[in-house]
């Protein structure tokens, strides 16, 4: 079996690779359609205008899931339409709220995932966490050989490794239910490839870094609602929508912050008790 690969080189090769997340959009099907009272098309857009707005345009983008609520085509037209006119490579992972074969069909335009892609001194890896059906992540034999023999291909370029769901508690109990249930394999399996310097994943639509044995663990916000860091059960922050933007060095090193709307009040639905 292939796995799709890009091949970016050459683009930075001494200055940093500047890299955009923007993760769990959330599109509806219908443009301005609300999660939990928010127009997330709106934050969408705005999260857009802060890529848009950097000193630096970013070497590529990376989209890690939940890019539509509930998989329908035409919010799938609007991720590709709105990600495309930022004119910069982009690539896209599925989430526990997508539909594969929409989102590959629309977003994809029917080429498969590209789960590989080289650029100067970083090899990015693009996972597949979800469970048809299921809320909660698995990477599953298939993913987990997968990311084994494309790290086995390319021995001299430093690893990030993308995906949907958390592999570690982020300490939010609710959503750490929902976590890689297979993280101990993923670990194992990492621990044999130290050229991987971080993780790196959506879903949990809050801010978390930690480092675990010299490997960099990020979490990102969503474009629309936050979750409230240590929440028990389903709750929702004030923090505004967020990217997160990370330089990765031709040394191996990481630096990441993210970044937020500043000066727009959105509106969300605070007691809100559900994800719909
Ligand atoms: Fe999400």
């Amino acid at each position: 079996m292939s796995d799709t690969r890009v091949d970016l080189d050459p683009c930075a090769t001494t200055r940093p690779l500047l890299v955009a997340q923007v993760t769990d959009t959330h599109l509806g099907v219908a443009h301005g359609s609300r999660l939990a009272g928010m127009d997330t098309d709106a934050s969408f857009a705005h999260v857009l205008g802060l890529v848009r707005a950097a000193p630096r345009r970013p070497d590529l983008l990376l989209a890690t899931g939940d890019l539509a609520s509930n998989g329908a085509p035409p919010a799938y037209v609007r991720v590709r339409d709105g990600f495309g006119a930022l004119g910069v490579p982009w690539f896209w992972l599925p989430g526990n709220h997508d539909a594969m074969a929409a989102m590959s069909a629309v977003v994809g335009r029917g080429r498969p995932m590209v789960r590989d892609i080289r650029a100067a001194a970083w090899q990015i890896v693009m996972l597949d966490s979800t469970v048809p059906g299921e809320v909660g992540g698995r990477l599953g034999d298939e993913e987990l050989a997968r990311l084994e023999r494309l790290l086995a291909d390319d021995t001299a370029r430093h690893v990030l490794v993308c995906l949907h769901h958390q592999p570690v508690p982020v300490g939010c109990a609710w959503l750490d239910e929902q976590r890689v249930a297979d993280a101990g394999a993923l670990f194992a399996l990492l621990a044999r490839h130290r050229r991987v310097r971080a993780l790196l994943w959506g879903h949990v639509h809050q801010e978390f870094s930690e480092e675990r044995d010299g490997l960099l663990l990020l979490g990102s916000p969503s474009t629309c609602i936050q979750f409230a860091p240590g929440s028990d059960r389903f709750l929702l922050d004030d923090r505004a929508p967020g990217m997160r933007w990370l330089e990765l060095h031709p040394d191996g090193r990481i630096d990441t912050r993210v970044e937020r709307v500043r000066g727009v009040d959105f509106g969300f639905d605070r007691d809100s008790a559900g994800y719909l």
